[in-house]
């Protein structure tokens, strides 16, 4: 039957409120990401030896196991790894966080390791601290190559955060898919989600290209 874009115009609301539900878990995720990311890269450029095999066994794991998975174990299971229920939202949030760790720890780890190893030698023959040289010279440097990295994770968890569909969550992608389901026609409510996914990668790549442009000119 040809396309009737008309007839989900009503819906369209309802749809697009889904907008604020992606962004919310795309947005906390990203932060817990973000801060557990930055412990595992210290792990991992750091000298004790098992922190560093903690940090590479959760990045091989989470990075070697489907998110669709980790997000099912986190929400079905919940009952048997945390003793109760968790609600949808917050195991989505749980597992794109955990998940997203694994990369920007790897996203960050890299960004340290391309500062110019003279930097660290210089900060030491002077003298600073570790823990100082590390917030002072050798981090500010890195974000050049962190910064856009982190872009473009952000950019895959808004993508991918269209699987929390699976436990129930209404994102973007759950409502075009009950909207289809009510009026018997999928077509039309799957290429309005396409588009709004499509806008909001559209407007995180524009804002990836600033910051890059930013970093280039503090060079
Ligand atoms: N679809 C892939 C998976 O299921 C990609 C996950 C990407 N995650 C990320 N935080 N960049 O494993």
């Amino acid at each position: 039957k040809p396309m009737n874009f008309e007839q989900i115009v009503p819906s369209m609301p309802f749809i697009l409120q889904g907008i604020w539900v992606t962004l919310q878990i795309v947005i906390i995720a990203g932060i817990l990401g973000f801060i557990l990311g930055i412990i595992l890269s210290l792990f991992k450029i750091g000298r004790i030896k098992v922190l560093r095999w903690i940090a590479d066994a959760y990045t091989s794991i989470f990075r070697g196991t489907p998110l669709v998975l980790q997000l099912m174990i986190i929400y079905f299971a919940s009952p048997q790894l945390f003793g109760i229920q968790i609600e949808p939202y917050t195991a989505a949030i749980l597992a794109f966080g955990l998940n997203s760790a694994a990369y920007i720890s790897e996203i960050i780890r890299a960004g340290i390791l391309a500062v110019d190893k003279g930097q660290q030698e210089a900060a030491m023959a002077l003298g600073v601290p570790y823990n100082k040289m590390m917030k002072d010279v050798i981090l500010p440097q890195a974000m050049k190559n962190i910064l856009p990295a982190l872009m473009n994770e952000f950019i895959t968890l808004t993508k991918e955060s269209a699987i929390v569909t699976v436990i129930g969550v209404t994102d973007i992608m759950r409502r075009s898919y009950i909207v289809g389901s009510d009026t018997f026609s999928f077509l039309e409510p799957l290429l309005f989600a396409g588009l709004i996914y499509y806008v909001m990668v559209l407007v995180l790549t524009v804002a990836g290209k600033w910051v890059e442009g930013r970093m280039r000119r503090s060079d």
